[in-house]
């Protein structure tokens, strides 16, 4: 008998039960968010399939250097890393998407287990095939869920030897305080594992603000995607011709911040409520807060890491650190 080698916990084709009440639990959010001022759409929200994919594309670009550094890092240090991390029984790959970086990382790791999370279930689901046919002999656990307000992982799964992993400086779209509470919960669910995490360095804005609004405005495009996925969630009437994406570097609190910005007055409507906003009002759709090795050093601290080690690239633009419990 052939026995299923990777599973969802969150299946892409949920019950019709749980997926109504996840739909009603995303339309109270996005309501909420649309009627605050200033408004605001979750960011996970840009991860429809087209949205991940156009996350992908940003990551070939010459002006997002994130990817591409941390890539330098996790190859150039593989070994030093894996001498940091230890014996890997269970690899979770927090954010996972095409689950490329974490495949990388198989052979100086060489988990058991790997234990992709993501919020996209659906085009985790095609990485997850393509992964099954690439590593024979190694189990695959693949969960379709939002892991940044609860860790759900199954009962099933190993307490030893857990190692998280956070790349592309996701961490630093959530705000220090909710980073600092993300950290101290992977803390609490890897005892005797660890965290290999990857982090956006605080550099120059002339660097920063191309990374987030690129020539050929695929940036543009990505975030600018997020208005098509509300009208499918939402029944909004969102027009994408109505807004431009911008991306400001705000210093003093270092990060940078994306909104989407009304070309003139804008009328939105959906079901049993509407919006007006005036030309030039924005909607927020992400932070992306940058560190300095101190600043993140002493967030790891906070969160109860004891044992923590850093590599950096060739320029200093970007971080991965390993943190054992
Ligand atoms: N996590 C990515 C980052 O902060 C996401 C991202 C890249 C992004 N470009 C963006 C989010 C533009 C919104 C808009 O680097």
């Amino acid at each position: 008998m052939v026995q299923p080698r990777s599973m969802f916990a969150a299946a892409p084709s949920p019950t019709p039960e749980s997926s109504s009440g996840a739909a009603a639990q995303a339309i109270q959010e996005l309501q909420a968010g649309l009627l605050a001022r200033p408004a605001r759409i979750d960011p996970k929200y840009l991860y429809d399939r087209l949205g991940s994919s156009l996350f992908t594309a940003i990551t070939q670009l010459p002006e997002y250097y994130p990817t591409r550094c941390e890539a330098e890092i996790l190859r150039g240090h593989a070994a030093d890393i894996a001498r940091h991390v230890g014996a890997v029984e269970s690899l979770i790959d927090l954010g996972a998407g095409d689950c490329v970086k974490a495949e990388r990382l198989f052979s100086s790791l060489r988990p058991r287990r790997y234990v992709p999370i993501d919020i996209s279930a659906d085009y985790l689901r095609t990485a997850v095939q393509r992964l099954e046919h690439a590593h024979p002999g190694l189990e695959i656990i693949a969960l379709g869920q939002d892991f940044h307000h609860a860790l759900d992982l199954p009962d099933a799964l190993p307490a030893a030897g857990r190692l998280f992993f956070y790349p592309g400086s996701s961490i630093g779209n959530l705000d220090p305080a909710q980073a600092l509470a993300m950290l101290t919960r992977i803390r609490a669910a890897c005892t005797d594992g660890g965290l290999l995490v990857g982090i956006d360095r605080v550099k120059p804005r002339a660097i920063l603000e191309p990374a987030y609004d690129d020539a050929l405005h695929l940036t543009a495009a990505f975030n600018l995607n997020l208005l098509r996925h509300v009208n499918r969630l939402l029944g909004s009437d969102f027009n994408v011709h109505d807004w431009s994406h911008v991306a400001h570097y705000d210093e003093p609190h270092a990060r940078m911040q994306m909104h989407l910005q009304a070309l003139g007055e804008v009328k939105v409507e959906w079901p049993g409520a509407q919006r007006r906003f005036g030309s030039g009002e924005r909607i927020h759709t992400e932070n992306s807060y940058k560190y300095t090795v101190e600043g993140f050093r002493d967030l790891l601290a906070r969160a109860g890491y004891t044992r923590v080690e850093h590599w950096s690239d060739s320029r200093d633009w970007f971080s991965v650190f390993s943190a054992r419990a």
